[in-house]
């Protein structure tokens, strides 16, 4: 997959995607990533790329030309063009297992207090990863771009790690250990101890439930929520 930023800052997004199973897919080439930067195509001698508000208010907004610009750069005919903005479509992961389906995904970074709103029919999605405010949609980029790479078939080495994980099968994942059995006092649960893998699916079953309810009663099915009002 290719994938293009189009930023005022690239290493903020460069420089944490460079690590890790990201940084790996990057060096196997399933992920092609590369940036565009506004201030290249700013008009004046200072590059500007941002100016006051019409109609008065803080902060600054950035101005319409070099985004274009920048965007109209990287984009080509089959590319799916994300803003990032917290006034967007709440970012899940079954927007990550369709953008993962995509062959070229353009990221645009909004800096300052926004872009020029004439430029967001530009965009084929609004997209916010959560309802809080970010100093810009970098770090938005940095999340999905992470999310959706994760789910390129063959990044991951296990084929089915993402089968039973966390959103995928609607609840959240059942708790996991590893060795030893019996950490200060604390001992893995009796059922994944025990190689029977109906017993271990069971037990893992319940425990998601469980957990969904708890952490997550907006995801639980609505016959568990039921269940646990009862008890
Ligand atoms: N830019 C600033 N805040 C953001 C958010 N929550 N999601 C996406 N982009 C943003």
């Amino acid at each position: 997959m290719r994938v293009d930023a189009v930023t005022l800052f690239p290493g903020m997004i460069d420089s944490p995607l460079s690590e890790s199973i990201v940084g790996r897919a990057r060096a196997e080439g399933f992920l092609e990533l590369g940036f565009s930067n506004p201030r290249d195509y700013a008009e004046d001698r200072h590059r500007t790329v941002d100016d006051k508000p019409y109609g008065g208010g803080t902060g600054m907004v950035m101005m319409a030309e070099p985004l274009y610009k920048a965007i109209r750069k990287v984009r080509k005919k089959n590319s799916f063009v994300i803003l990032l903005t917290p006034k967007g479509r709440r970012f899940d992961q079954s927007l990550a297992l369709a953008l993962a389906k995509k062959k070229h995904l353009i990221f645009i970074c909004g800096h300052y207090e926004g872009i020029d709103e004439r430029v967001t029919p530009l965009a084929d999605l609004e997209l916010s990863i959560g309802d809080y405010v970010l100093t810009g949609g970098e770090p938005a980029a940095v999340a999905v771009i992470d999310a959706v790479t994760r789910l390129i078939p063959g990044v991951l080495k296990k084929g089915d790690a993402t089968v039973n994980e966390t959103f995928t099968g609607g609840l959240l994942e059942a708790p996991h250990y590893t060795r030893p059995g019996v950490w200060r006092g604390r001992k893995v649960p009796e059922a994944l101890l025990s190689g029977n893998h109906k017993r271990i699916a069971e037990w893992r079953r319940e425990r998601a439930e469980e957990l969904t309810v708890k952490s997550r009663p907006d995801l639980a099915p609505a016959e568990k929520k039921k269940k646990k009002a009862l008890k």
